[in-house]
């Protein structure tokens, strides 16, 4: 069936041996997951000419792969920020290579894309099940990271040069897209190497999958800051506990953190512009709630309110906009509004910041790292390339990389989420 968005995942070529492995059943090519879950969109689409439902390639084993496994050489990398869950997505790629599919030269590659240009001279290590067993314990990436981009060309001769068939890729959408860039020089040159990436960020802003490995976790850890500001902000009279999480420009950490602690009375986030003063105002909402309640939450990411800031921005080696200090400006202007009132107020400031995602990974994290990984691997041994495995509407699916990096996942100020999160703050709009 015809698809809107172009969901074809690109292979390197035929499959001509038996998978090795032992499942108890396998997916067939033409298995698809829907992209969207709800009937009446599907019918929407249905009644159009041409008929057209979008859907991803079912994730999963195939019953023949593309890559002899005792020929087949691997590289790991981790790039971008750390992320719960790096540790528990190298040991499950190493450990079903190797015992699964009878993989045996699997290699890491030390800080990020830095690793695959020679003139940083970070020596690969070799990886084996042994090497990897207890790292899930572990915060952080064995292998660690950098951020930004090489030269592409330069990637390619080093894969080339080690005799890489497959490239496992782990990070977040500038990861993915350099991931795609290898991945395309790769077909270019007519070579077999097949690159696979594995979406990871707490910043949870990768598109058309539920969620990326590592929010779980540092939306726990963001809800125990919570907790901690709601108990200081209750200790006192007028007290405000004021939280700055993570979230470059998606805001899901702190939607979630108020969800889960419900515990926050204000949630900033970049995706919805606030107003601080005037009556609709944050301030002004914010005096009345402590003439009436004595104490306040504020949770707001990293990326709100970023329109208060006159500073040209300048970027990071992602390539992403550097943000100016919007907890510590909050924190300020909230001091000076209720000092210039003669309004007493205890203000606690509390920024979890990288402790959020340098903890291991959660249960949940931990479990769905597994199964990313798993999912992953049989892609690449199948020789698909310039796609990463997710999970969407509680399927694993492969995504081309072109569309999972076309736009980044953010909250819709008119959607599900956002309705909730103002229906358990209580919060109105400061506009
Ligand atoms: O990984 C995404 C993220 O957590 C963003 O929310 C944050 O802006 C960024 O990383 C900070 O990371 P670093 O200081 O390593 O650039």
């Amino acid at each position: 069936m015809d698809s809107k968005l172009d969901t074809t995942v690109k292979k390197l070529g035929s499959c001509p041996l038996p998978s090795p492995i032992e499942a108890p059943y396998f997916i067939e090519e033409n298995q698809k997951v829907l992209l969207h879950a709800e009937l009446h969109l599907v019918e929407e689409h249905l009644c159009k000419e041409p008929r057209m439902v979008e859907s991803f390639e079912n994730a999963g084993p195939r019953r023949n792969i593309h890559f002899a496994p005792d020929k087949t050489k691997v590289a790991i990398v981790t790039c971008g920020g750390l992320c719960p869950g790096l540790n528990n997505v190298i040991q499950t790629i190493v450990r079903h290579l190797w015992h699964s599919y009878g993989v045996k030269e699997i290699w890491g590659i030390p800080y990020g894309y830095e690793g695959l240009n020679p003139k940083f001279g970070h020596h690969w290590v070799k990886l084996d099940p042994d090497l990897v067993d207890d790292i899930h314990d572990h915060g952080g990436s064995i292998l660690g990271s950098s951020r930004g981009n090489q030269d592409v060309g330069i990637m390619v001769d080093t894969l080339v040069q080690k005799d890489i068939q497959i490239l496992f890729t782990i990070g977040g959408d500038g990861t993915l897209k350099g991931a795609s860039a290898i991945a395309n020089e790769v077909l270019k040159r007519g070579l077999d190497i097949s690159v696979a990436g594995i979406p990871k960020t707490i910043d949870n802003d990768i598109s058309y999958v539920d969620r990326t490995f590592g929010f779980e976790t540092a939306v726990s850890v963001a809800t125990q800051a919570v907790k901690g500001a709601h108990a200081e902000a209750k200790g006192y009279k007028n007290g405000i506990g004021l939280v700055k999480v993570m979230g470059r420009d998606s805001g899901f950490i702190a939607a979630y953190a108020a969800l889960a602690s419900n515990e926050a009375n204000y949630v900033l986030v970049p995706e919805v512009k606030f107003q601080l003063e005037g009556p609709k105002g944050l301030l002004d909402h914010l005096e009345k709630r402590l003439e009436r309640k004595k104490h306040a939450v504020i949770l707001v990411a990293e990326g709100a309110g970023q329109e208060y800031f006159q500073k040209e921005k300048t970027k990071d080696a992602s390539g992403n906009l550097l943000h100016e200090d919007i907890g510590l400006y909050l924190r300020d202007r909230i001091k000076d509004h209720f000092k210039d009132k003669g309004f007493p107020i205890s203000m606690k400031y509390i920024d979890p910041s990288y402790l959020i995602r340098s903890v291991p990974a959660s249960a949940d994290d931990a479990v769905f790292c597994i199964m990313l990984a798993q999912n992953a691997v049989h892609g690449a041994m199948t020789g698909k390339t310039d796609f990463m495995v997710g999970r969407l509407n509680n399927y694993f699916t492969f995504i081309p990389l072109a569309l999972a990096t076309s736009h980044r996942k953010k909250i819709d100020p008119k959607g599900y989420l956002w309705t909730i999160v103002k229906g358990a703050t209580g919060q109105p709009e400061f506009s």
